[in-house]
């Protein structure tokens, strides 16, 4: 949790106006705000257009972010190839995380954490990626039969190769900290990936273990609830059937969870009307507050998206304000 204690002054001087966090146990200083490649898939997102997701990317390099998520099964490899087309030979410039772990064939879904699979799976992101290393690769979920120490033997032989830089999980599960546990203090997996925001706050006790006891940067996915507390939508909206937000299982959109969405969204809108940001810097920024050391993955689907969420980054909520919002979401 944030420590109040800490001199306002001194935190500002640490920072700049794009703050960056050391990724642990690793050297990727990395900006707290992540460019979450989901939309790039250009799938399961509603209206979609491909110059707007491509100068979104360019735009959030222009202003300082550094790091970008993705992963091989969004949109079937699209989201790599977009972010590489995107970037073109920026990409030096940029940390990238992508995952693997989950085959998708014939419309089916498998989760597949074997060496066999996963050698294939660095070589087709790379390619994709169009590039020579992986900063960060997480295994986007465990398949429930390779044991983690085999994962990460596997992994430590793409890192010797210089085929990847960092690795970490993603979607934690209380049983993965007993595999953790065997490591001691030579954990190797850096950092960890879960679905956290005002709107998500059930894996908040295990995030916190997994930062605290096993020295894992968290990464937050799903930071504006899926676009819910960026305070656009209400009660009346409606998706598209191509837009996954139509489904009920995600939760943030449909019965009581929406209510109690819109009412977090209440207290947000007066807040950023004192503060004078956007209502979607002020979710994000109440994450990077509240979970310290963390990095917040955001998903932008044009540049306005991304001008607005990198309001969160030169300021700090008052101890009240991280009180009052931390009250209002508890689950
Ligand atoms: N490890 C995993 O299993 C996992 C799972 C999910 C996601 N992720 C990663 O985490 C990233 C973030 O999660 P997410 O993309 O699912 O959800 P999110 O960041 O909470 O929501 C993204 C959506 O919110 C809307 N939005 C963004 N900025 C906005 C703004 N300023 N104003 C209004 N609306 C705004 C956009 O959709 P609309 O404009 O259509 O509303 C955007 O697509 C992903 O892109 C991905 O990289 C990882």
């Amino acid at each position: 949790m944030l420590s109040f204690g800490k001199d306002l002054k001194a935190r500002r001087v640490e920072d700049c106006r794009m703050q960056r966090t050391l990724i642990n146990k690793t050297d990727l200083k990395v900006s707290r705000l992540c460019m979450g490649g989901c939309p790039l898939g250009g799938y399961g997102w509603g209206q979609i257009n491909k110059k707007d997701l491509i100068n979104a990317v360019k735009t959030a390099v222009d202003s300082g972010i550094n790091f970008f998520d993705t992963a091989d099964t969004y949109g079937l490899g699209e989201s790599e190839r977009t972010l590489a087309e995107a970037l073109g030979s920026r990409t030096k410039e940029v940390i990238i995380s992508t995952k693997f772990g989950v085959r998708i064939e014939n419309g089916k879904t498998f989760y597949d954490n074997s060496r066999e699979y996963l050698f294939k799976a660095v070589e087709r992101s790379l390619h994709r990626l169009n590039r020579e290393y992986i900063d960060l690769y997480l295994v986007h979920y465990r398949d429930g039969v390779t044991p983690l120490g085999e994962v990460a033997e596997s992994l430590e032989i793409l890192k010797q190769q210089g085929k990847i830089r960092y690795y970490g999980l993603s979607n934690i599960h209380e049983s993965d900290e007993s595999e953790l546990a065997t490591f001691g203090e030579n954990n190797p997996f850096v950092s960890f990936q879960d679905e956290y925001s005002l709107a998500c706050r059930k894996n908040e006790k295990e995030m916190f273990v997994f930062r605290d006891k096993y020295k894992m940067t968290p990464l937050t996915w799903g930071s504006l609830g899926q676009g819910v507390l960026s305070g656009k939508y209400d009660i009346n909206s409606k998706f598209e059937s191509n837009d996954r937000r139509s489904r009920d299982v995600y939760v943030n959109f449909h019965g009581k969870k929406l209510l109690k969405n819109l009412e977090i969204v209440e207290k947000l809108k007066e807040i950023a009307k004192i503060v004078e940001k956007p209502i979607s810097s002020v979710a994000i920024r109440w994450i990077l507050d509240y979970l310290e050391n963390s990095v917040v993955l955001v998903g932008a689907k044009h540049p306005k998206q991304v001008l607005e969420n990198i309001q969160s980054l030169d300021w700090y909520l008052t101890k009240e304000q991280v009180q009052l919002l931390e009250k209002i979401s508890k689950e």
